[in-house]
């Protein structure tokens, strides 16, 4: 298991556990993470899922896949360099600790 520290727009940190091979989504719906919808359920194709990756984690956890880079375009909030959407991020223990930057709005 990894932990996963969700932070919300107020500044209120929600720290989660998530199954390594699991999305970074679905552990937020598991840890009862308010600010993720996940409307269609994890197919890259509602980008009610969205997230800011924490600047020191950019790297490691890579950019978008072309279809979740398209899907990117619809976000209710500005889209930024560090914007993936959280059903597109796998966890492996090389991400224990992983923050994540909730937005305003999905
Ligand atoms: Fe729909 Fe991630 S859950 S795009």
């Amino acid at each position: 298991m990894s932990k996963i520290l969700f932070v919300h727009p107020e500044g209120e940190t929600q720290e989660v556990e998530a199954a390594e091979g699991s999305s970074a989504m679905r552990a937020a719906l598991t840890g009862g993470v308010q600010g993720i919808a996940a409307d269609c359920g994890g197919e890259a194709s509602c980008a009610t899922c969205h997230v800011y990756v924490g600047e020191e984690w950019a790297d490691k956890v890579g950019g978008p896949g072309l279809d979740e880079d398209d899907m990117l375009e619809f976000t209710a909030c500005e889209r930024k360099p560090t914007s993936r959407l959280s059903c597109q991020i796998r966890i492996d223990r090389n991400l224990d600790g992983l923050v994540l930057n909730l937005p305003e709005s999905q």
